[in-house]
């Protein structure tokens, strides 16, 4: 069938097989490689892409879902002006980065909180920026730098 739908702010039309899921379609049609497979059972987090606001698992997500909606990766962040959104400037001050493989779904995350968060004149405490970060693993930091990085998001 076919969906429209809006990613990373332009706007396309693309035929797709009912059962294909969002990742496939974000990597593997659209070459969108920054959004990354890791447990492909809605475990890691590391496919989170932002679907009309919300993060969600690219990897449980059938694409024909998108269809009328507004989808934002990795690559969608930043601009010519500054390249580096707020959330990827933090994660680079604070050392939240290692391997990075979990880096693109730790930082959709964080933006589709923070953007709520913000959108609603609220800064979340520690606590609950962890727990927002919940469904995102990450095998190398020990998250303490990834949590610093997500909070100092409000700092401006
Ligand atoms: S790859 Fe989607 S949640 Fe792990
Ligand atoms: S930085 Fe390696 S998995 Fe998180």
């Amino acid at each position: 069938m076919n969906i429209t739908f809006k990613i990373n702010g332009k706007s396309i039309t693309k035929e797709v097989k009912p059962a294909l899921l969002l990742i496939d379609l974000i990597r593997d049609h659209l070459k969108l490689k920054g959004t990354k497979p890791g447990c492909l059972e809605g475990e890691c987090g590391a496919c989170s892409v932002i679907v009309d606001g919300d993060a969600i698992n690219s990897c449980m997500y059938l694409a024909i879902n998108v269809n009328g909606k507004e989808v934002t990766t990795i690559e969608g962040l930043g601009d010519n002006e500054n390249p580096l959104d707020n959330v990827q400037e933090k994660m680079v001050e604070h050392g939240g980065v290692q391997c990075g493989f979990c880096t693109p779904g730790m930082v959709m995350t964080t933006k589709a909180y923070s953007d709520k968060c913000k959108a609603e004149g609220i800064t979340p405490t520690r606590e609950e920026v962890k727990k927002s970060l919940e469904g995102n693993l990450c095998r190398c930091t020990g998250y303490a730098k990834i949590i610093d990085a997500a909070e100092a998001v409000y700092e401006n």
